[in-house]
């Protein structure tokens, strides 16, 4: 990991930006809102207004949806060899990596979370990403297929797939890592050929349009990536449901995810979609427990809570129950929570007031339902959206805490018997986003790693994420896969092409 310097004040890259107006990317160019009208973002340790950004609506997306058409069906894009745009996506992490800190500090501006993260984490898995995806550019393969055609005896042919961009990619991205999920979502689709409109979050705009900066400077084609700032009904919904968009790649909440399948049905676009989770972290009695408790910790609190695979169903085997949920409560006491500029912070805010009423009025029905809040539960400080690192025991199974992603630092513990009843209640849930399991018994890990109906499941470790591997969700978590090759083909038709010689 790079070496952690420390953000106190305001570097000069990032009082430019804020002092820049902060507009649509259009075809190449900024511009303003088509309604002049510009919305607020605000600093989630203070609740401060940080900036003001162009409040992009139905006219901007259908100049950004015409730009990114036009780059697709007739730009230089289209005609670039496959190792030019490889180096453009190349390019742009170099960029990328040149302004690390600067990105770090307008993450922990906008999104809330401590900046050693977003200086360890969030910015360079951004540039891990986008140069996997660089990579990928040249090795976007068909294949030869030897066919029989049996109506046709005799004759001889030639068949072949060829795998080609779908076209214009609308992407809309959610706040819990704004760099992060720009990149997951623009690499495999700028590798696969694709033109974009990127949509980022309302309360998270910042660091994409940064981002839109270093864009233009790479030197991609005009129009090749379009930023649309906005809400998510007014900038988000004639995204997903636009006639001329081919693909909507979406990450957020599940409810949103299902407006968008119903968004797109107007012209059939293709879909994919990474949304909530409710994961369950169980700890058996064999397991290391001097790595598995911090583990397990770190799988709810990490971001604050606001993952989507945050391990937020701990299971652990009866014997070692009170042993376990005794170092998660020492694991949550001492875990410093304060704004994230603060280096002595290990937990920022929540990013928004609304994301704070959300998780503390789960809480609250979580103890008015009957379970016991052994720490935490509480709103650190009386400015910005902090919330103590909480663990719920005495829960049960039809509770809203256990069923409903909160999206937040709460974890819920409960004692399970055994492999084959843990295996039942890791899957009773709607969503299958990940798991976590802890043990020294190899066997066990992946016995029950093959039953549990979950995208990704991490023994012995937890939030472990590379480029290379596809993460995605079953069941309500969503379809399809980020990252990896799969993420390829989200932005790639196969075409079938027959000769006969
Ligand atoms: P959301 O799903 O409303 O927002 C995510 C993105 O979708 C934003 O860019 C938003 O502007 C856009 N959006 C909202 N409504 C839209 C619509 N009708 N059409 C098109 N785009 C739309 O999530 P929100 O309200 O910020 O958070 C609510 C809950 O969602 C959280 O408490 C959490 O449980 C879940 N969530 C899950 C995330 C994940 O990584 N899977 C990320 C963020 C939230
Ligand atoms: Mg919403």
């Amino acid at each position: 990991m790079c070496a952690v310097a420390v953000a106190s004040s305001m570097s000069e890259g990032v009082e430019r930006f804020l002092a820049s107006p902060k507009q649509l990317l259009i075809n190449g160019k900024w511009t303003g809102a088509a309604n002049g009208n510009t919305f607020a973002v605000y600093d989630p340790a203070t609740g401060n207004e940080i900036a003001q950004v162009a409040d992009g609506g139905p006219t901007d997306v259908d100049a950004a949806v015409a730009a990114a058409r036009a780059a697709f069906d007739a730009g230089p894009w289209r005609t670039m060899t496959t190792s030019e745009r490889g180096k453009l996506i190349w390019k742009l992490a170099d960029l990328l990596e040149a302004h690390l800190d600067e990105f770090a500090e307008l993450e922990t501006l906008d999104n809330g979370k401590p900046f050693a993260v977003a200086q360890a984490a969030d910015v360079p898995l951004a540039i891990d990403n986008l140069r996997y995806y660089a990579g990928w550019a040249t090795k976007v393969l068909g294949s030869t297929i030897p066919i029989s055609v049996p109506f046709a005896p005799g004759a001889e042919w030639h068949a072949y797939t060829r795998r080609e961009a779908v076209g214009v990619a609308a992407q809309i991205i959610p706040w819990n890592f704004p760099l992060l999920m720009a990149a997951w979502k623009l690499g495999p689709a700028l590798a696969a050929g694709c033109t974009i409109v990127l949509k980022p979050a309302e309360q998270t705009p910042l660091s994409a349009l940064r981002l839109g900066e270093l864009i233009c400077e790479a030197g991609f084609p005009d129009g090749v990536i379009n930023i649309v700032t906005g809400f998510g009904e007014t900038a988000g919904a004639p995204l997903a449901s636009h006639p001329q968009v081919d693909k909507v790649a979406f990450t957020g909440s599940t409810e949103v995810g299902k407006l968008i399948v119903k968004a797109a049905t107007g012209n059939l676009k293709k879909v994919t979609l990474e949304l909530g989770g409710k994961s369950p972290n169980i700890i058996f009695q064999d397991a290391d427990l001097a790595s598995a408790v911090p583990g397990a910790a770190s799988a709810i609190f990490f971001n604050q809570g606001q993952c989507c695979c945050a391990g937020s169903r701990l299971f652990i085997e009866k014997k070692i129950f009170d042993e376990v949920v005794g170092g998660m409560v020492d694991s949550a006491n001492s875990i410093k929570v304060g704004p994230g500029k603060d280096p002595d912070s290990q937990m920022g805010p929540l990013v928004s007031q609304e994301q704070f009423d959300r998780v503390t009025s789960l809480i609250e029905s979580g103890l008015a339902d009957g379970a016991e809040a052994v720490c935490g539960g509480k709103r650190v400080g009386d400015q910005g959206y902090f919330v103590s690192p909480t663990v719920l025991v005495n829960t049960k199974p039809e509770m809203k805490v256990v069923r409903e992603e909160i999206f937040g630092p709460v974890v819920t513990a409960s004692p399970f018997e055994d492999i084959e009843e843990i295996a039942g209640r890791a899957n009773d849930t709607n969503y299958g986003l990940a798991a976590g399991i802890w043990t020294r018994d190899i066997s066990k890990a992946h016995r029950l790693a093959n039953r549990l109906r979950a995208g990704t499941v991490w023994i012995n470790c937890y939030n472990i994420f590379d480029a290379s591997l596809p993460f995605g969700g079953y069941k309500e978590s969503g379809w399809g896969r980020e990252m990896g090759a799969e993420a390829l083909n989200n932005y790639l038709e196969t075409k079938a092409v027959c000769v006969q010689l």
